[in-house]
């Protein structure tokens, strides 16, 4: 049983600068800050700038950010060439009413890079890039239910939201698992047009993709959810939505928004997956707002209204504009094959060092992940799915006090300690990371109830 960890002081470094931002931002902002997902115990730390693998908030701490906004910055804060590039085009202009050469120059780099894309379209978010595969499902089969994996984040469109924030006491039973509005006065009708997966239940995502079968234009699949787990996805499970879907005129969308970082073709070609459409974002804007869709020249064409109305109008008043496209050209360009692999030399050394770590101290942790991307769960034993890698109150302590002595000690863990190196980090950064991790576990109760110094 895992024992009961003392959270270290919250913001034991000085944070007077932050607090007199936050209590701004409270007057203005209904809970003081402009996104859900912004970090607080109890007060957010306001940045002043970023620089490479570290940010200095306001009150002149120096971190190392394992963020990195939410995996988008591959290659850490203020990339220069990126930085460079975008500076130069600036005084030119950020966004016209008609097309650059530079969503060419972006679009041709990904046709080349990843498999299953044919055709591509920008948008400026994950979330709108995950809509509009969506819409472009519905409109290429005619139909207007989707599958999706439970816990699984997609950004805010209803229909992907569905079953995002499931706990145990809403998310069903393990056969039939319940689509859960996200937020309040969600249209009922969404959860009648959503129907729930769990990870890696190749017999279950079998049953369920069959039983919804002509109503399904969809099945969206995140290759490793980072909420759901970030866990590795199971080659049967895979077979299973894969050959599914191909046997009932079913597309699959695989959402990589995030994971497109896991490699130079990213993660669907990575896990073998061929998909009908991907929807991505973060990292491909350079640090910039950007989404994309791509896929065949046959799903995409319902984009195309060059000679008639387009089956699915997808416009965008930022869509495209240069600022992103550049940027997010330059920063790919340097993402060369040999750039991908060492960031997963760095994450495979991590990921191993922190596992010798959690064995030293026969400690109630268990590390999964896959090239730049880790996450530590405070579990015995490597979770199959969100429902496995979901945290009791007494694990999620765990994980609070961890990022709480992470910080103390200059480093920036993400809540759910679901984290990601850039190219910006050097292997010291690396065995900081180790070396603090050993540190935490040797201040807390061991798994046995033993307490190590
Ligand atoms: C897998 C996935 N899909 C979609 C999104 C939404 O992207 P955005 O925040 O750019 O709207 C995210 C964001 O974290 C994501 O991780």
């Amino acid at each position: 049983m895992l024992h009961e960890i003392k959270a270290s002081r919250s913001n034991a470094l000085p944070n007077a600068q932050s607090e007199l931002l936050f209590a701004r931002g409270r007057s203005v902002f209904p809970d003081g800050t402009t996104r859900a997902t912004v970090e607080r115990d109890p007060t957010p730390r306001y940045v002043m700038k970023g620089e490479g693998a570290y940010l200095i908030d306001v009150d002149g701490q120096r971190f190392l950010d394992l963020n990195n906004n939410f995996t988008t910055l591959i290659h850490g804060h203020g990339f220069a060439p990126a930085m460079d590039a975008v500076s130069r085009l600036l005084r030119d202009g950020t966004c016209f009413s008609n097309p650059t050469a530079h969503e060419i120059d972006l679009a041709e780099l990904l046709i080349d890079r990843i498999p299953a894309i044919d055709q591509i379209r920008f948008v400026n978010t994950g979330t709108e890039a995950v809509m509009f595969a969506m819409k472009a499902a519905r409109a290429f089969t005619g139909r207007s239910c989707i599958a999706k994996i439970e816990g699984a984040y997609h950004g805010s469109y209803d229909w992907a939201e569905a079953g995002q924030g499931s706990t145990p006491f809403t998310w069903g039973s393990p056969e039939a698992p319940i689509a859960v509005p996200s937020y309040v006065g969600t249209p009922p009708t969404v959860a009648d047009e959503v129907v729930i997966l769990r990870f890696n239940d190749a017999e279950g995502a079998r049953r369920r993709i069959a039983a919804a079968a002509d109503r399904l234009a969809c099945i969206l699949l995140d290759p490793m959810p980072s909420r759901g787990g970030l866990i590795p996805p199971d080659p049967e499970f895979i077979t299973a939505v894969i050959e599914t879907a191909r046997q009932h005129g079913i597309l699959v969308v695989c959402d990589e928004v995030l994971n497109l970082r896991q490699s130079y073709r990213g993660s669907s070609a990575r896990y073998g997956i061929e998909p009908d459409l991907i929807a991505a974002g973060k990292i491909i804007g350079g640090g910039f707002p950007v989404g994309a869709i791509g896929g065949s020249r046959r799903v995409m064409s319902v984009f195309d209204g060059s000679t008639d109305r387009a089956k699915v109008a997808q416009g965008g008043t930022f869509s495209a504009n240069p600022v992103s496209m550049v940027a997010g050209r330059v920063s790919m360009e340097a993402m060369t094959e040999a750039a991908f692999d060492r960031l997963e030399a760095m994450g495979d050394r991590l990921r191993a060092a922190l596992t010798a770590a959690i064995a030293r101290h026969q400690a109630h942790f268990v590390i999964s992940g896959a090239a730049s991307l880790f996450r530590i769960h405070p579990k015995q034993t490597l979770p199959r799915d969100y429902r496995a890698s979901y945290p009791s109150p007494q694990e999620a302590a765990a994980v609070k006090a961890m990022s709480r002595f992470f910080i103390n000690e200059g480093i920036i863990l993400p809540a759910g300690a679901a984290a990601c190196l850039s190219t910006a980090m050097t292997d010291a950064d690396i065995d900081k990371i180790a070396d603090v991790f050993e540190r935490f576990l040797a201040t807390t109760p061991s798994s046995n109830g033993e307490a190590r110094k």
